[in-house]
């Protein structure tokens, strides 16, 4: 692989060229430390990689146990003044460094693009925007970090709650969404008045950098700090330090089961966000306007299907079968793979080997399953400079068991499979037969079967008539193994970063001074 310059093309965006190879220069092998962008004290370091072209854009650090604990004692320290600024005051500078990003967001819209492979129009630009909004929303929620009164059971007592900081935060996070995965956990953490130490993805850590770095220019030190490294070796020591008092995950299940586990000896909270394998059910009294374009917009089709709210198992009522199969094609053929950064592009490259490798692995799956249909997609493209990169196309099929592998795990690549239904309860048990419950879409005309589905599927966001992707001020989080907790909302500030002291105060006699 060979070293690239890092350009932005300027007639795809038609902006000016943010100077991306000035920021990768000054980010590359670096982690943010009491709010300094230093060198790691590992000297190990890994290759980052734009997944469009394999060519490599920088370098982060590989940090061990000496990396965590010199950010926890950072986020430790910071802790002791941060916790005292009025909540409303941290709130403001939370807005401030949201203004900050926004000042910047070309650029970080940019690193974003090349860190994940992700298209510039149709993702970087809106996850860059719902980045900005998202911290902007918690900034303003500051003053509902409030307690409550009790009634007391008898005259002259006092009673109420605390809402209190925690102390230090652990986050790690995943790769496909990740700088509004980052501010989800960073922005109500520090808000409520705890200092933050996140480990970013291995596969996207320079976009998290920058945009920490930009956001701390508002911060005193050490109240934010990144590091970067491997799951193990990095995600671990920070789960299991002890001055981390509480953890917040969103990744793969086994890692999630494998997190809660380490924090459990110290009773350590942990919220998770886990994944799903999403049902998109369309009945026969369906709009098929809103329909065939919710089911390509709730696969994340031009997120190359890398979202956990992927609606990856398209049930469909027999009546309409034919319709929608051909409405759905028929839009799939238009959408553009390309360079991520050129704005004609709608998809772009698949983040690594590793999830490169899974989706074929799936492909195989399908191929050697009697009855199986390709409706769309299924080849790598042969373009020269898309068979370049890790590109696949947006993949439709059908004719598979529902007990195929490829219908039960979360692919987490463009592939989604359409199932057959007639009878609606069939239907709903199919879509609840998964260790998953987190998000769920259907399109119906039919109110009451609307809202039996919400009554019966066993999900934590369901959706009626559209597949929006989570969004501020949404509370959002899954059922069954799809995780533990919500985020995006106050709820998820106050219940996940606080904590709360009970108090009973009762008033006797007045002293000699009343
Ligand atoms: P992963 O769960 O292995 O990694 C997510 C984060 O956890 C990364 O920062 C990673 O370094 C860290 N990690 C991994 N092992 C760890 C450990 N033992 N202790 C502490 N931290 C650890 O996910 P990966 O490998 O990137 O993707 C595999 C699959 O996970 C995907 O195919 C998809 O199914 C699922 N996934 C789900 C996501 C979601 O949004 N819920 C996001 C990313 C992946
Ligand atoms: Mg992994």
């Amino acid at each position: 692989m060979s070293e690239a310059a890092v350009s932005a093309n300027p007639q795809a965006t038609g902006r000016p060229t943010p100077d991306a190879s000035a920021a990768v220069k000054r980010i590359s092998n670096r982690v943010l430390v009491d709010g300094k962008l230093r060198a790691a004290l590992s000297d190990e370091s890994f290759e980052v990689i734009n997944p469009a072209d394999l060519t490599v854009i920088g370098h982060a650090p590989r940090c061990r146990e000496a990396d965590v604990n010199a950010a926890v004692d950072a986020a430790a320290d910071a802790f002791k003044s941060w916790s005292k600024v009025p909540a409303r005051e941290r709130g403001r500078m939370v807005q401030l460094a949201a203004d900050r990003v926004e000042a910047e967001r070309g650029l970080v819209e940019h690193i974003l693009a090349l860190d994940t492979g992700n298209a510039l129009r149709t993702q970087a630009r809106p996850e860059t925007a719902s980045t900005i909004d998202l911290t902007r929303m918690f900034g303003g929620l500051a003053g509902e970090l409030k307690g409550q009164t009790v009634p007391a059971a008898s005259p002259g007592v006092l009673q109420y709650t605390t809402c209190d900081p925690i102390g230090v935060v652990g986050g790690i996070i995943p790769w496909n969404a990740p700088l509004f995965l980052f501010v989800a956990k960073v922005a109500p953490a520090l808000v409520a008045g705890n200092c933050v130490v996140i480990k970013t993805a291995e596969q996207a850590p320079l976009c998290v950098l920058l945009l920490a770095e930009i956001m701390s220019r508002e911060l005193p030190p050490g109240v934010l700090n990144v590091i970067s490294g491997f799951g193990e070796e990095c995600g671990k020591p920070l789960v299991e330090h002890e001055l981390v008092r509480k953890v917040t995950f969103t990744g793969s299940l086994p890692v999630g089961q494998a997190i809660a586990s380490y924090a459990a000896p110290k009773l350590c909270p942990v919220t998770l966000e886990l994944g799903g394998k999403n049902p998109s059910i369309i009945l026969a009294d369906a709009d098929l306007d809103l329909a065939i374009p919710g089911v390509i917009d709730g696969m994340r089709y031009t997120r190359q299907g890398q979202a956990c709210t992927a609606g990856s198992r398209v049930f469909v009522h027999e009546d309409i079968y034919d319709r929608i199969v051909d409405g759905v094609v028929e839009r799939l053929a238009k959408i553009k793979l390309g360079d991520p950064l050129d704005e004609a592009t709608d998809m772009g490259a698949i983040i690594s080997e590793e999830q490169f490798q899974r989706t074929l692995r799936y492909m195989e799956i399908a191929r050697s399953t009697a009855g199986a249909r390709i409706l769309y997609g299924g080849e790598r493209p042969t373009d020269p400079y898309l068979s370049k990169g890790y590109f696949y196309p947006p993949t439709l099929l059908d004719g598979l068991p529902i007990d195929s592998d490829v219908c039960r795990d979360e692919i987490f690549g463009p592939i989604a499979t359409v199932l057959p239904f007639t009878d609606f309860d069939d239907m709903i048990a199919m879509a609840n037969d998964t260790p998953y419950g987190l998000a769920a879409n259907l399109w119906t005309r039919d109110l009451s079967r609307a809202l039996e589905y919400v009554e019966r599927i066993e999900a934590g966001f369901v959706q009626v008539n559209q597949c929006v992707a989570p969004r501020s001020n949404v509370s959002y989080g899954g059922l069954k193994m799809s995780g533990l907790g919500k985020e995006y909302a106050l709820d998820s500030m106050v219940t996940h970063f606080t904590s709360s002291k009970t108090v009973l105060i009762k008033r006797g006699t007045p002293g000699p001074l009343g």
